[in-house]
């Protein structure tokens, strides 16, 4: 459990990231959510944060997360997953965040099809981090945890 002062990053997935290590493994690896979950919660521990990790395949739900923590929330690491390249709602929720967001992707979506070139969420994160495969979501939160010292 997570007590309400400890200092969290939210960590969203969206569609089809539950199925990570069955899902296309020549592309996304054979690393699983809970893989990639444990590495957050390392790369968050090493910088006194705690991590709120979730994955949905409903932008609703997405949404709704973000509205729940967007206050409370130090910041974000957001896999949206093919939401990226589909949802104004989404990157209105999160232009109402109080931290900084860092969008993650695992692949390297600019050397993939035409459509996963473009991003809407691009535009209201701090940063992005492509085609590193599960370490981008450490390097992220590690991110984020530089950008919330920086802004204290
Ligand atoms: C992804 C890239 C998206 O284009 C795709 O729809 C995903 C995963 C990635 O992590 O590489 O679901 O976000």
């Amino acid at each position: 459990m997570t007590g309400p002062s400890e200092p969290t990053v939210v960590v969203l997935n969206g569609p089809n990231l539950n199925l990570l290590g069955e899902r296309e493994p020549q592309i996304y690896g054979h690393e699983t959510l809970a893989d990639v979950e444990a590495l957050c919660r390392e790369a968050a521990g090493r910088a006194g944060l705690v991590v709120d990790f979730r994955q949905s395949n409903h932008e609703g739900v997405l949404i709704d997360a973000v509205h729940e923590t967007r206050t409370s929330a130090v910041g974000f690491v957001v896999n949206a997953g093919a939401l990226t390249h589909t949802s104004i709602a989404l990157r209105d929720a999160l232009a109402t965040v109080a931290g900084p967001v860092i969008e993650v992707h695992l692949s390297n979506v600019h050397a993939r099809e035409e459509f996963r070139h473009h991003s809407y969420l691009s535009a209201v994160a701090s940063g992005v981090i492509v085609g590193c495969g599960p370490s981008g979501y450490a390097y992220a939160v590690a991110r984020v945890a530089e950008l919330v010292k920086q802004r204290a």
